[in-house]
């Protein structure tokens, strides 16, 4: 099957052009202008932008939430992803109850994706559970196609926190294998006390989420990470970065040449901490997510980060948790509120219409924290987050003349909220194709449940190349 894409103007991270794209099978075989070549299909893209489809390198499809016993929304969730113009997701594969880092990566690929994702994916090893077989597992990541793996500072008293011995090996024995390790940076002993604190004086609203976890408690886990990762020379990846704390100490570690990189969300960008403070619990509790929403100017100093390149990613940190359900746990303590929100459906178009159409930040640049960086951070570069000869045909339409309102309805997320709803849209993603098929058509869901593939890592991603 052919596919010819036609008069479209295309962006990469480095180029914008007018021109056409011929897909062959699942890959891309030729770029430029002009081309005649015949095709079973032509797509008519004038007047549109042709994408690198997106790479959210953060998402947490089908894993247990960190308070309670329940799974997130599971993969066959993911067709809201791909009308959002996501077709890659480097998803967190926690470890399953009493079961090691490999073991649960086969799980994940084998049995809980099988049959239902419909993005393509790759996994970060996660420690949900320390044992001390994990050091040695690491070691095996290359032969599973596993790159990089995440650590949690916060959550003290789950079995999510990792102590900063542990946190220690985990550099050590991951640069050996050439392991990008991730890391969860909250003061989690710090953030502890003053949550007790909170209950303790009766302050049990969401919006004590935020007073219990200050940004300093960020900026401090941030340049104890930076300091442990310095001393095993092990390239860091900080995760949801939030606040201008916490990239002033990037910025000076970057200063003196450490492989130090990060990432912020779609959410730390575009909603403060403000939507903690509304008096309907409901309301409130969708937003509480770690680390906490922050204020504006730490929003305008995110954006800043990017343009710069002091941040590599945005990324939407999804979790499927739900409100009528989940986060209840926590209505009368809000310590006890699962912590999370979707967005990987809304990622692409919020930022789309944050960033570019808003004049924020360029198309190309789009692309390079969509899409680019985010692959070659893990190690599918150019397969993924590309437009060359040769890449994976994930390709993404979108017109920028769309004027539309974010509407959970219209793109079904699988859970029972979307924290973008209301929102202005500027822009929309009407077609897609993933390795060559066309998955979205018209801004529906055209493809079939199972056709995303697990992408294995090359090790020794992009962050290991460059120093800063
Ligand atoms: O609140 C968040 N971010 N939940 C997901 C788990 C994590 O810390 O990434
Ligand atoms: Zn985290
Ligand atoms: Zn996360």
């Amino acid at each position: 099957m052919r596919i010819l894409v036609k008069g479209g103007t295309i962006v990469t991270a480095s180029e914008e052009f007018q021109g056409d794209v011929l897909v062959e099978g699942e890959t891309i075989r030729a770029v430029g202008q002009h081309l005649d070549l015949p095709a079973d299909q032509v797509i008519d893209a004038a007047g549109k932008y042709v994408l690198p489809g997106g790479v959210d390198q953060h998402t947490h499809f089908s894993a247990l939430c960190n308070v309670g016993d329940q799974d997130t929304a599971g993969y066959e969730t993911t067709d809201a992803v791909v009308v959002g113009g996501t077709t890659t997701i480097v998803d967190y594969a926690p470890q399953d109850p009493k079961t090691g880092l490999l073991d649960s990566i086969d799980y994940r690929i084998n049995v809980r994706a099988k049959d239902k994702a419909c993005v393509d994916f790759a996994l970060h090893g996660m420690v949900t559970e320390i044992m001390d077989s994990m050091f040695d597992e690491i070691a095996q990541f290359p032969q599973k196609g596993i790159s990089s793996i995440k650590i949690f500072m916060a959550y003290n008293g789950s079995p999510l926190h990792v102590d900063d011995g542990t946190f220690f090996r985990i550099l050590e024995c991951s640069r050996k294998a050439g392991v990008t390790v991730f890391v969860h940076a909250e003061n989690g002993e710090i953030l502890d006390f003053l949550r007790r604190q909170c209950v303790k004086n009766g302050q049990t609203t969401p919006h004590y989420h935020y007073v219990s976890r200050p940004p300093f408690t960020e900026a401090e886990a941030v340049r104890r990470a930076i300091y442990l990762a310095g001393q095993t020379d092990t390239p860091l990846y900080i995760a949801h970065m939030t606040c201008r704390p916490a990239l002033e100490a990037l910025l000076q570690a970057k200063g003196t040449g450490q492989r130090v990189y990060g990432e912020t969300c779609t959410h730390y960008l575009t909603t403060t901490k403000e939507a903690l403070d509304n008096p309907d619990f409901n309301e409130a509790a969708k937003f509480v997510c770690s680390p906490a929403l922050r204020d504006q100017e730490d929003c305008d100093a995110l954006w800043a980060a990017l343009n710069s390149g002091l941040l590599n990613a945005v990324v939407s940190d999804h979790c499927g948790i739900d409100v009528a359900n989940l986060k209840q746990v926590g209505r009368n303590d809000f310590t006890q509120i699962p912590n999370g929100a979707p967005g990987a459906a809304d990622r692409m178009h919020v930022i789309w219409t944050e960033g570019v159409a808003k004049g924020r930040i360029s198309r190309q640049k789009f692309v390079e924290i969509t899409a680019a960086q985010p692959a070659k951070i893990n190690g599918i570069y150019p397969r993924k987050g590309h437009i060359a000869v040769g890449c994976d045909a994930d390709l993404v339409i979108l017109d920028p003349d769309y004027r539309g309102v974010i509407r959970l309805e219209d793109n079904p997320n699988g859970v029972d909220y979307n924290i973008y709803e209301g929102r202005e849209q500027l822009g929309r993603v009407e077609t897609v194709l993933l390795r060559g098929r066309v998955v979205v058509r018209d801004a529906q869901f055209v493809g079939k449940y199972g056709q995303g593939q697990f992408i294995p890592a090359k090790m020794y991603g992009s962050c290991y190349e460059n120093r800063a």
